[in-house]
């Protein structure tokens, strides 16, 4: 008797460790310990014949029953730690090292803010110091101080955002000479980036708003050979030193001669293409020698002061210097246009 329930304790402790040996799972662990040693386990179901062990045999019998539960309770933990050292396994497996890192994505500089920061250090470089002044400007500083006639187009309020109270939104930076020169004596060599507003109807080349560097230089003796100079460094600096520049006459209420402002077309070096219109110069600015009504405006006297002012357009040198065929690109604010620069 005794030896029948040795060999069906035998027996089941071979199921157990037979069924622990191929374990995927935290259930089949489970399983296994309520098949045998659980409320109903054929090791708990065998130790109820204890009591028909003939009473010598019950010691060695109460050992091996001992014994195989020890046995038992070792192979479950044996085989969890397997399973829990598998999953970590893989786990491990799972992460591949050669995959490329995740991309940080950090803002960049919008184009217009690029180019209108490289103006400013080019300008900088040659001593101008960097002046300010408000969108929202009087008509006197943005028309009248700059001696634009009364009856000047530019006024007309199908062409300048006017506000009640008369004020308007600044269709140039110019505004910003006079608000310097009211405050400040003569040397003045600023220059001065700014946003402008005009009512334009929008398209590749118009928008409502946009930007311009305006520079102004007052000082005795100053020429327009100084202004010529002073571009063609600029020319250079922006565009490399195979840029040249012209001079065309021209006309703007504020200076006296005027003058429009060609590069040599940076897209085919002068020999002529679709954006130059084939002429091989691009017009990129508006300059001139300060009027002296703009002078005695602000209480200069052009008798012993002269100067010469200038004003860029921002979104043309940025369309120029990054190949834009449409200005609308620097306002729909497009990830993928935008994370190009
Ligand atoms: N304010 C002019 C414009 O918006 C540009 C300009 C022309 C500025 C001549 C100047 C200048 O300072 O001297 O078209």
């Amino acid at each position: 008797m005794s030896l029948e329930i040795i060999e069906k304790l035998n027996e089941a402790l071979n199921n157990v460790e037979v069924s622990l040996q191929n374990v995927s799972n935290a259930q089949d662990i489970e399983d296994a310990r309520i098949a045998s040693i659980g409320r109903k386990g054929a090791i708990t179901l065998l130790s109820r014949e204890m009591k028909s062990v003939p009473a010598e045999n019950k010691r060695e019998v109460g050992m091996a029953f001992n014994a195989a539960k020890n046995k038992i309770e070792d192979l479950l933990k044996v085989a969890q730690e397997k399973l829990e050292d598998a999953q970590s396994d893989s786990e491990a497996a799972g992460v591949d090292l050669t995959l490329p890192g995740r991309k940080w994505h950090a803002g960049t500089k919008h184009p217009v803010t690029r180019v209108m920061d490289e103006c400013v250090a080019i300008f900088r470089r040659m001593g101008f110091i960097v002046a300010d002044g408000p969108e929202i400007e009087t008509v006197y500083n943005n028309f009248d101080a700059l001696n634009s006639p009364k009856d000047h187009p530019a006024r007309d309020p199908r062409d300048t955002f006017y506000f009640d109270d008369g004020r308007l939104l600044r269709t140039q930076t110019s505004p910003i000479q006079i608000r310097v020169m009211e405050k400040q004596d003569p040397p003045v060599r600023i220059v001065a980036p700014g946003r402008t507003f005009r009512r334009d109807t929008p398209d590749a080349t118009h928008s409502m708003n946009f930007h311009q560097i305006e520079g102004l230089y007052i000082n005795k003796d100053v020429s327009l050979a100084d202004l010529k100079s002073i571009l063609l460094a600029f020319a250079h600096d922006m565009f490399g030193d195979t840029i040249g520049i012209r001079l065309r006459p021209h006309f703007f209420p504020f200076t006296e001669p005027s003058v429009e402002v060609d590069f040599s077309c940076i897209m085919c070096e002068g020999k002529g293409c679709r954006i130059c219109k084939n002429s091989g110069w691009i017009e990129i600015a508006g300059a001139g020698m300060v009027d002296p009504n703009v002078l005695e405006s602000v209480g200069y006297n052009p008798e012993e002061v002269s100067g010469f002012a200038f004003g860029f357009g921002i979104e043309r040198i940025a369309m120029l210097k990054y190949r834009i065929g449409d200005i609308r690109y620097l306002y729909e604010n497009d990830k993928r246009f935008l994370t190009q620069f």
